[in-house]
């Protein structure tokens, strides 16, 4: 497991995951608007892991300008930095409500650095509660295909669907997990067979296509997937492809699962209709790695996440418990 969100006292050293898996490279911020332009830009990325980033952007901010109208803009700036995961708004309203107006306590600083440490922690917490709660409905031995990274690089702990996946590990009821290449910035072939590789987990490279062949030939059983927002209704926005492999899991009858703490959950959000879709660069597709992979002037269409109707999704696994179609968050 790596440790990708640092706290050094009066800056934040994030592993760089533009690199991974080829070089390890630190990315050092000093404040709110450096810690933006590290979640825009995917140095940090993963929904839980934004929002720990962002709880430690807020303490810098306060420690390098405690005044109320400097919070505020140091608020505005990291919200502003990506729109769908709900994690970075909930840290943000985490460290308003908890800290109050800065301008006016006493050790501001250290009530900030002391509130976003335990933001981390409790993220730490909950990821262990997920892993457990999602092996215990997969019964017997388990051929995964998961997408995107949902592991240590995405959340402050072991992960959330790579949670279940090191937990029925640990169990030894994992024989392999397949993780798709996650087109166009490749999370999972760069990212998650890193990781399952530096822990020894079964783990086979497929592209993002090959979700029914698999399905179909019985080399996966389930698919368990995490999220960037679970709308009130139990649609679930997600890496950019999760729909299609929900849709060829419902096919195959198949389990189609959600791992992810319950502060993905924004009851503030009716339907996934309600939940913005990122829009990023057109050059992840044209270009890989700054190779440029198709004609130049070719028109590009780049969502980063889309919606998995409430129906498709067969079990949402939460730290506290696990939810079922039809969702009501309420109560379990
Ligand atoms: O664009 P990314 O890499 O931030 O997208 C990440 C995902 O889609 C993850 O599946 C999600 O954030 C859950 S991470 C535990």
């Amino acid at each position: 497991m790596v440790d990708i969100i640092a706290w050094k006292g009066d800056r934040l050293e994030l592993i760089d995951q533009r690199y991974l898996p080829f070089e390890t490279k630190y990315f050092i911020c000093r404040d709110a608007e450096e810690t933006a332009f590290a979640v825009k830009n995917m140095v940090v990325r993963g929904a839980p892991a934004i929002g720990v980033t962002a709880a430690y952007g807020l303490a810098l901010a306060v420690r390098k300008n405690p005044s109320s109208s400097a919070f505020k803009k140091a608020c505005d700036v990291l919200a502003a930095s990506r729109p769908t995961a709900i994690n970075l708004f909930d840290a943000i309203d985490h460290m308003k409500t908890h800290l109050g107006d800065p301008g006016s306590i006493s050790d501001p600083f250290e009530k900030a650095e002391a509130i976003a440490k335990a933001y981390d922690l409790d993220d730490q917490g909950k990821n262990k509660a997920i892993g457990k709660h999602g092996a215990s409905i997969l019964p017997g031995n388990r051929k995964v295909l998961t997408h995107c990274n949902t592991g240590s690089l995405a959340t402050s702990g072991w992960g959330t669907a790579l949670g279940v996946i090191r937990q029925l590990n640990e169990e030894k009821r994992l024989d392999m997990v397949y993780a798709d290449e996650t087109r166009p910035f490749l999370q999972g072939a760069r990212l998650t067979v890193w990781e399952c590789r530096q822990d020894n987990l079964p783990v086979t490279l497929v592209t993002d296509g090959m979700g029914g062949h698999l399905m179909t030939h019985e080399l996966v059983d389930c698919v368990i997937v995490g999220s960037d927002r679970i709308a009130a209704n139990g649609d679930v926005a997600n890496k950019i492809g999760t729909f299609m492999l929900a849709m060829a899991a419902n096919y195959h009858n198949i389990p189609f699962i959600v791992a992810a703490p319950t502060t993905t959950i924004a009851l503030g959000t009716p339907t996934g209709r309600d939940i913005p879709i990122e829009q990023r660069p057109g050059d992840e597709i044209t270009h890989v790695r700054g190779q440029r992979i198709t004609q130049e002037g070719t028109a590009v269409f780049n969502p980063a996440f889309d919606v998995t109707p409430a129906k498709l999704v067969s079990a949402i696994v939460t730290e506290e418990g696990v939810f079922r179609y039809p969702y009501d968050f309420s109560k379990q």
